[in-house]
Parts: structure tokens; C-alpha cells; sequence
């Protein structure tokens, strides 16, 4: 995709000279007419102008910001590294916008995002998906393209952890034929554009700054990409959007903070967020209550329960473990304060990846107020999508020491008090009765296609060479990697 995009810069720096010349010919035009030469003065304008409307099509914004579509133009680091995102860094999320050699709007852009937007089957969605290079964005792309719906992609890259396993997914969602923007969902202007240039029907938001505990460090980006970008996406989709599409957004369990009234269902209280992260997305809850309420937004937020699976996020406890186990470096464990072990109701990303899809199928129309249409209200839904059977997270490490076939260094603290709760457990009943959702594996069967990936992706020899593994990995310090997200 990004050949044309290519293409057109490679021309432009190609056309500049052959135009000066022939200009400076133009300029000399007076001696050519004196010499009668009218035919050839004139086919001298003629290309100049044709030059002049060839560049003009190559670059059709000079001013705007720049972005690329898709992938194989930005496939900087494409060898994994274990180890290599040890350090979450601040996200830079505009750096992506700058500098990438390309501009946004005109025609071969606009191809580019139909193509990619465009179903392949009757009846197909057109869903715009933000944090496509992400987990479950990535997940949920391919399984919407896979079913013949059509798929838009966008993401800013942030290098919150390794964005050589984003551009990796990026480039897995293009051999599908799946773009992805890569651009910010704080960036109005473009998702006006895009909402402008393709009739979405759903919009799929799942770009957030997840994680709990770097809240602490960067309480900003919480701010920016979970409150501000919500609203920005629910804006353009709000009044810029014609028509307007369904939202399905993911929230989080995170949202029942300190309760202890297993299991959870979406009418317990939500007001004790116990991380920055979680009073985000409860925020995020209340926001789009207004927005279904005054411009007759159809919004379904779900509520995912530590998602896991292929493809996950590095800084996640499972993953991050698999990392330290293979390395031979110690793991820290949480033990809640009242001395039980911290459980968490571990869901395989397939399970919600359905979910998602079922929210999406079901979702009612948006119908641009909020009553008084013949059509009703339009629909403000919230789901958990959890796997309502919780496990501790000992016993979620025992099994990645059986599959890695090495033990795990442990040490057991009691959990501090900065963002993680001690136990996670979801009711589902809602998500079942309304579109049949019914979470299917066990975390036995869920980490073995996860470690299976995990050694094919970074290359691992797991089998009875333990030293081999240890050198291949970069000595980091032991990180306790939180359990819920
Ligand atoms: N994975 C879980 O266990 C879990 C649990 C509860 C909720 N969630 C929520 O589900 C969603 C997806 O989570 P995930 O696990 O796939 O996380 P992820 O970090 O892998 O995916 C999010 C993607 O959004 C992108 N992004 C972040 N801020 C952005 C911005 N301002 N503009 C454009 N792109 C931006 C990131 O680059 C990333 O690729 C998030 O909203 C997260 O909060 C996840
Ligand atoms: C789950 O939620 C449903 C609907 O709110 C409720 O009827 C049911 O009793 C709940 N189940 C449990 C085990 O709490």
C-alpha cells in the first residue's frame, strides 16, 4: 500500500528538475517565437502545465501532517528481542505523525483506506478499528477480515512496550489485507477525514494507554489517550460521521476496583477505582453515557478481564514471566495483604475476540439523538467479557514452568497497594444471553498457544538447552509485571 505513497515522493524529487528546466526554456520563449517556433513554445507550456498537474496529484497537502498506511515501509526493527522491552519508555504519541515521508488525504490515499474499509461479503461491516496494532486489535482485525468485513486500522505506534511487536502485527494485518493508519486518535482533523471518506458502520475503539502500575509514572497518558481520545473518537463519530456508526469500546475490569462481591456483574458499584488507569476507564463509562445520551450514539463498552493469548503484551504478567522464566531470572508474586493468593480470571484472547464480534453483530444503530425518533433510543450497553472461572496466579506460573520445562525463581511480597487488586472473577450472563458469548478454554489450553508462539516468535530453543536460552537473552532486573490491566 504505502508503494504509491512511495512512488509519489520518488516522482516528485524526479519531477522538480525536468520542470525548472523546461520553465527556464518557457522564459526563453520570446527568441523561439521569432523563430516561429509556435508549435514548439506551445508544446513547452503544455508540458510544463502537465508536469505541473502530475505534482500537484502527488502531493495534494503539502501542510498536512504525515502518516503511512500500513507496514512494510516501517519495518525498522523486524527482529525480535527478548528481553528488548524491559523498559517501558513515555510514549511519544505524535512522534509517529512526523517526518514518515507521506501526507494524508488525496486520491491514492483515499484508494488505499476504501480498499482496506471496504466489505468483502453481503452484509458486511465497515469498522474502523483504533489500536489495531495492539493485542486485541490485532486479534479482532484479522477476525473481522476473516469473516469478509471490511477493516481500517489505526494506531500511534507508542513505545509504552516494544513497538517492533506492533509493527510485526502490522505487518501480519497487511499479508490480510488490512491497513493500519499510523496516526493518533487525538488527531480530529484525520478522523474527520476518515470518517468523511469512508460510510464506517462500526467503529471498534481499542486504543487506550493499558497497565496499571505505570500510571504512577506517567499519569499523563492515562489522561491523553483514555479521556481526551475517547472523546475525540466519540466526537467524529458523534458529528462528522455520516452515517453515524456504532461504537464498541473496551472499558475494563478494572472499573469494579476493591470489590470483593464475587462474581462480578455490570450493576455492582464501579466507584472505587483502585489505579488511575481503572478511574479512567470508569470515566470513560460516564463519557459515553452522555454521548449516547446527547447525540444518540450507540456505545457498548466491555469489560475485559486479563486478556492473554499469542501476540500479547509484553507487559503483562504472563508474558513477562514466560521472559524472566526462560532467562533464569527471578519473578516476584503478590500475596494479597490478608495473606491469599491473588487470582485473576485469565481470558483467552479467542474467547474475547468472539465477544467482541458479538458486540459488534448486536450493537443497535446510532440514530443522532438520543429520543424522540420513531426508531427509540439508540443503545448504551455494558459487558463483562471475562472467563468466570478465576485461577491464582501461582498456579498460572506453575503451568508456564511445565510448558517452558524450567522453574521459575520465585519471590513471594505482599501485593503493594498501587493499582493491583487481589482478585478478579466476572459473571458473563449478560454477554451470553444477548449474543451467546461462552468462554471456551482453560489456561492450561490458553498458555500452551501462547508459549507456542512465544518460542516461535522470538526464536527460543526451548527444549533441554537452557544455557543456550539464558545467553540469548539481555540481562534486565527482575520486574514485577502486573497481573490485571
Ligand atoms: N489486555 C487486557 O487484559 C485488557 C484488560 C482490560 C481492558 N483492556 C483494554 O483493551 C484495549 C486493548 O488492550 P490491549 O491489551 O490490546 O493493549 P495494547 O496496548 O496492546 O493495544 C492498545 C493499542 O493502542 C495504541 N494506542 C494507545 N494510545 C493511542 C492513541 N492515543 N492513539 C492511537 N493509538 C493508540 C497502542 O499503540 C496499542 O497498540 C485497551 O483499551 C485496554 O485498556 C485490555
Ligand atoms: C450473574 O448475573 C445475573 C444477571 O445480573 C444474575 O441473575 C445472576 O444471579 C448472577 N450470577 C451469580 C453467580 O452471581
Amino acid at each position: 500500500m504505502p508503494a504509491g505513497v512511495v512512488d509519489a515522493a520518488a516522482k516528485g524529487v524526479r519531477l522538480e528538475r525536468p520542470a525548472a528546466v523546461l520553465l527556464r526554456r518557457a522564459s526563453g520563449a520570446k527568441q523561439l517565437v521569432t523563430a516561429s517556433s509556435h508549435l514548439l513554445f506551445r508544446a513547452t507550456v503544455l508540458a510544463t502545465l502537465a508536469l505541473v498537474v502530475l505534482f500537484a496529484v502527488h502531493y495534494p497537502s503539502l501542510l498536512s501532517r504525515s502518516f503511512t498506511l500500513s507496514s512494510s515501509s516501517s519495518s525498522s526493527s523486524a527482529e525480535p528481542a527478548l528481553g528488548s522491552t524491559s523498559s517501558p519508555r513515555r510514549p511519544s504519541s505524535h512522534r509517529s505523525l512526523l517526518g514518515s515521508g507521506a501526507t494524508y488525504g488525496g486520491a491514492a490515499w483515499e484508494r488505499d483506506v476504501r480498499r482496506s474499509a471496504t466489505p468483502r461479503r453481503d452484509g458486511g461491516l465497515s469498522v474502523l478499528v483504533t489500536g489495531a496494532a495492539g493485542f486485541v486489535g490485532a486479534h479482532c482485525s484479522l477476525a473481522l477480515r476473516a469473516r469478509g468485513d471490511g477493516v481500517l486500522g489505526l494506531d500511534n505506534f507508542n513505545a509504552y512496550y516494544d513497538p517492533a511487536l506492533k509493527r510485526a502485527r502490522q505487518r501480519l494485518l497487511a499479508s490480510r489485507g488490512v491497513g493500519v493508519l499510523d496516526a493518533d486518535i487525538n488527531d480530529a482533523a484525520l478522523l474527520e477525514r476518515l470518517f468523511a471518506a469512508v460510510p464506517f458502520t462500526h467503529v471498534l475503539h481499542l486504543a487506550a494507554q493499558a497497565g496499571v502500575r505505570y500510571a504512577m509514572r506517567a499519569p499523563q497518558t492515562y489522561v491523553a489517550s483514555n479521556v481526551a481520545g475517547l472523546v475525540a473518537v466519540f466526537e467524529a463519530a458523534a458529528k462528522h460521521a455520516d452515517p453515524q456508526p456504532a461504537v464498541v469500546w473496551a472499558s475494563s475490569s478494572s472499573v469494579y476496583g476493591l470489590n470483593t462481591d464475587a462474581p462480578f456483574s455490570e450493576d455492582h458499584r464501579t466507584d472505587r477505582p483502585a489505579s488511575l488507569y481503572a478511574a479512567t476507564k470508569k470515566a470513560g463509562e460516564a463519557i459515553a453515557h452522555a454521548y449516547n445520551h446527547i447525540y444518540g450514539l450507540s456505545i457498548t463498552g466491555l469489560r475485559f478481564f486479563t486478556v492473554y493469548g499469542p501476540w500479547g503484551r509484553p507487559d503483562m504478567a504472563y508474558f513477562s514471566f514466560a521472559r524472566s522464566i526462560v532467562a533464569g531470572e527471578p519473578i516476584t508474586l503478590f500475596r494479597a495483604a490478608d495473606g491469599a493468593d491473588v487470582r485473576r480470571d485469565f481470558t483467552y484472547i479467542d474467547d474475547v475476540v468472539r465477544g467482541c464480534l458479538g458486540a459488534l453483530d448486536t450493537a443497535g444503530r446510532s440514530t443522532g439523538s438520543r429520543s424522540g425518533k420513531k426508531s427509540g433510543p439508540a443503545p448504551l450497553r455494558v459487558y463483562n467479557l471475562g472467563n468466570t472461572s478465576p485461577v491464582p496466579v501461582t498456579r498460572m506460573v506453575a503451568i508456564l514452568e511445565k510448558l517452558l520445562g524450567k522453574k521459575a525463581r520465585k519471590r513471594v511480597v505482599t501485593m503493594p497497594s498501587n493499582g493491583d487488586v487481589p482478585f478478579t472473577h466476572a459473571n458473563v450472563s449478560h454477554a451470553a444471553h444477548d449474543f451467546g458469548y461462552r468462554p471456551a478454554t482453560s489456561l492450561e489450553a490458553g498458555l500452551r498457544h501462547f508459549v507456542d508462539w512465544f518460542v516461535q516468535y522470538y526464536k527460543l530453543d526451548v527444549k533441554g538447552t537452557t544455557g543456550a536460552l539464558a545467553g540469548k537473552t539481555t540481562k534486565r532486573k527482575s520486574m514485577a509485571m502486573s497481573a490485571a490491566s
